[in-house]
């Protein structure tokens, strides 16, 4: 079994991809095309905003996003500590600070009430300035935005929203990457709609903020002339990319959905902790994790999934706080004792494979496993 069944994918899809491919190779256009026009104006629409920037990937989507803010010395943005690295390192690469927040351990997804406490941490240095906040739709769940917004409404913060792992999700009727002041996708191939390479995309209702990345992932450049009022960067997506993508945010919209949300419902009722499904949210997994009681509890889980050739992953085993490439900024901002719920999930957190292309009876067998461990698991305490 595999983690990720693109192969499946590939298969269902490969004559109208095969015909797209050559309709670009016959075009000879392969930067900035027709098709890089349409699949904007499909996403913008999918997505529910006024204007999409499709780029090289999903951390040049979020380098533009905060980029586009104007971040000046000392600036500080957000990030929650339970993520995957991009995230964080856009805050870097586009030269402002990242304060790490904590997360809810049942939705996995930024605590509202932390980021209020790090804003007024950074507030009273008087030497750092809160500038935005970085949210992530982690696994395909989407954040308490209800919370989030008025923390960011009280302190005049933008949001950006790195949706990369949530393409499809809604909060409360609006889909990710729309629910932020900018919202940021990636195109990673096993991704919710992936190309078969690297892209992105970055969304915003703001004309003015989406001129500015536009120029910015085009080297500065004005529209279509060649003045360049500013520095920018060479973030483009291929025609090629473009053209693939069209094909698949159709079969992801038609087929896909439904696909991952079946699935998803045939695992609902094992007896693990499952990541929590924001409430009265419409949700599409990227991942499908869940949380063991304890670090051992994981282990012997792994061990027998191991046994079984069937892949699991720990997406994350160390809180981004902790990670050697952060600690730069570590001397900023004060710990709290004790462990954070990023810490316990860090321990704790296993991934199954899930996606649309999971067969009936790979379900139960991953069920089955996971039954076993829990049995053992009573057992062995008694
Ligand atoms: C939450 C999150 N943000 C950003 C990214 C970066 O996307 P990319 O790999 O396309 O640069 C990823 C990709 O894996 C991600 O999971």
């Amino acid at each position: 079994m595999k983690f990720k069944r693109l192969n499946r994918q590939s298969r269902a899809i490969k004559k109208e991809i095969g015909k797209k491919i050559f309709e670009v190779l016959e075009s000879s256009t392969f930067i900035q095309g027709p098709n890089v026009k349409k699949l904007e104006q499909e996403l913008a629409n999918f997505v529910g905003v006024d204007e999409c920037i499709t780029c090289a990937n999903g951390t040049d989507a979020l380098i533009l996003a905060i980029k586009a803010l104007n971040i000046q010395k000392n600036d500080v943005v957000f990030v929650p500590d339970f993520t995957f690295v991009a995230s964080a390192e856009a805050i870097v690469l586009a030269n402002a600070i990242p304060v790490f927040v904590d997360v809810d351990i049942k939705t996995m997804t930024m605590d509202p009430k932390d980021l209020e406490e790090k804003i007024n941490e950074v507030q009273a240095t008087m030497i750092y300035h809160p500038k935005a906040i970085v949210t992530v739709d982690l696994f395909g769940n989407v954040c308490d935005y209800e919370s989030i917004k008025k923390i960011a409404k009280r302190y005049d913060l933008p949001i950006i929203e790195d949706a990369a792992q949530a393409f499809g999700s809604e909060y409360k009727g609006k889909k990710a990457g729309s629910i932020g002041t900018i919202g940021t996708t990636s195109f990673f191939p096993a991704k919710n709609v992936g190309c078969y390479g690297d892209g992105g995309a970055v969304f915003t209702n703001d004309l003015a903020i989406a001129k500015k990345i536009r120029s910015i992932a085009n080297h500065g450049r004005e529209d279509e002339s060649f003045h360049y009022s500013r520095i920018g960067m060479n973030s483009r997506l291929d025609e090629l990319q473009a053209a693939i993508l069209r094909v698949k945010l159709e079969h992801f919209k038609e087929v896909e959905i439904a696909r991952i949300k079946e699935n998803e419902n045939k695992f609902m009722k094992i007896k693990y902790a499952i990541q929590k499904e924001q409430l009265n949210c419409m949700i599409v997994r990227s991942q499908f994790t869940i949380c063991c009681k304890t670090q051992q509890e994981r282990l012997a889980l792994q061990k027998r999934f191991d046994k079984e050739d069937i892949p699991t992953m720990i997406y994350y085993q160390m809180p981004l706080s902790e990670q050697k490439a952060f600690q730069i900024f570590s001397h900023l901002f004060t710990k709290k004792k004790g462990d954070s719920n990023t810490k316990k999930l860090c321990q704790r957190v296993l991934s199954i494979p899930f996606d649309a292309y999971l067969h009936e009876d790979e379900i139960k067998k991953i069920k089955r496993i996971l039954r076993i461990n829990l049995y053992f698991n009573e057992n062995e305490k008694i």
